[in-house]
């Protein structure tokens, strides 16, 4: 159905202006491995991002589910179920939102769920889109509780309500939208209450790669950007990149400069093992601040167990970004453990420390 607009409807989208839309809030931190995006990540990730599933290693699961889908979708002539994708920072979540719209030959929007806090913004997003488009909304776990159910209509029954006017002279005007697939991308799914997760038909969990799966993204990166990495190369660089393409890339961005100054510009085997010690990053991925969580569980907690809150108070640093960006991989590796009366260390992360602080 067409969308009419009225200097009224105009009026209660644009009563003030759009704020602008506020790019992640990852810390600048001086670290190679985080996970989190930094602000040197934003120019190379646009040029590095697959476009098409068959440039997308790993994930297998994932990505069949969603080939499926997808092909289901096309062949019927109808949108794609709302899908959420969920998993920690730099696994390809923007990355495979992208791919879903350019598989579905469709439309892409976004935006993301701090910058979405105004009512009259979803309304001019989700009136414009098209039958079929993709809407992705990034950190979809922040979305303030009202737009979150202005949403449901949304994706439900494809409508929503726009009230306009005040007190008495307020009048409610229902839209009908164009079927659209909302896909929402967050790294704490657990967040999300279950009216709203309901609503995706989709929901799939990234989980972070295997060795293979990070060599044929740094081989297909280094070809993207010009750089001479061999085999051992490869193999250095994605044992030590946390499971995490995003910390592959950037890795071997800055080895490339080591290779460059210290070498003769190939990032041998040799070379990558000297330019990741030169950068801190230990035989198992970790970097300074995952070491420090480590460290201070040992030291200051007896190993632990210890609340996330004195944690966070003792590393000056946010618990939902120590829960969100550090601890899933510490988990995964067997580094760290949860228990109902806080985290505990364990005897890997025990050694593991013992032997980076002898060196
Ligand atoms: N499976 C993959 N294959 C190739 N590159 C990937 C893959 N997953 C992620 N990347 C790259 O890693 C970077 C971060 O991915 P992104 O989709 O932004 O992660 P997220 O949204 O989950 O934080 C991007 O540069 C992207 O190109
Ligand atoms: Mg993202």
């Amino acid at each position: 159905m067409e969308i009419e607009r009225d200097t009224e409807l105009d009026q209660a989208l644009n009563g003030e202006p759009p704020r602008k839309r506020v790019d992640g809030d990852a810390k600048n931190r001086d670290s190679a491995v985080t996970a989190e995006k930094l602000g040197e990540d934003a120019a190379v990730e646009v040029s590095l991002r697959p476009k098409v599933f068959a440039d997308f290693p790993g994930q297998d699961k994932v990505k069949q589910k969603l080939l499926v889908f997808t092909e289901a979708a096309k062949k019927r002539g109808e949108p794609l179920d709302h899908t959420l994708l969920c998993g920690p920072p730099g696994l390809g979540k923007t990355t495979l939102a992208h791919i879903l719209a350019n598989t579905l030959e469709a439309e892409f929007k976004s935006t993301s769920g701090p910058a979405l806090h105004r009512k009259g913004d979803l309304a001019a997003i989700l009136t414009s889109l098209r039958p079929g488009s993709v809407f992705f909304i990034d950190e979809i776990h922040r979305l303030s509780r009202d737009i979150e159910e202005y949403l449901y209509s949304a994706m439900e029954d494809f409508y929503i309500d726009i009230v306009t006017g005040e007190g008495l002279g307020a009048r409610s005007m229902r839209f009908q939208l164009s079927p659209f697939t909302l896909v929402g991308a967050t790294t704490r799914a657990g967040l999300l209450k279950a009216p709203f997760r309901d609503r995706f038909g989709i929901v799939e969990r990234l989980s972070f790669y295997d060795r293979d799966a990070l060599v044929s993204i740094l081989t297909r990166s280094a070809e993207l950007l010009g750089v001479n990495l061999t085999a051992e190369g490869g193999s250095h660089i994605a044992r030590r990149s946390r499971g995490t393409p995003r910390v592959a890339n950037r890795l071997l961005k800055r080895v490339r400069d080591y290779a460059d100054v210290r070498g003769d510009g190939v990032v041998t085997g040799e070379l990558a093992e000297y330019a990741l010690n030169e950068l801190e990053v230990d035989q198992l991925g970790l970097d300074h601040m995952d070491r420090r969580i480590l460290s201070l569980i040992i030291d200051k907690f007896a190993g632990g167990p210890v609340g996330i809150d004195t944690l966070s108070a003792a590393l000056s640093e946010e618990a939902d970004t120590l829960e969100e960006v550090y601890e899933p991989f510490l988990l995964q590796e067997g580094l760290l453990q949860k228990t109902p009366r806080g985290r505990m260390v364990t005897e890997l992360s025990r050694a593991h420390i013992k032997s980076v602080d002898t060196k």
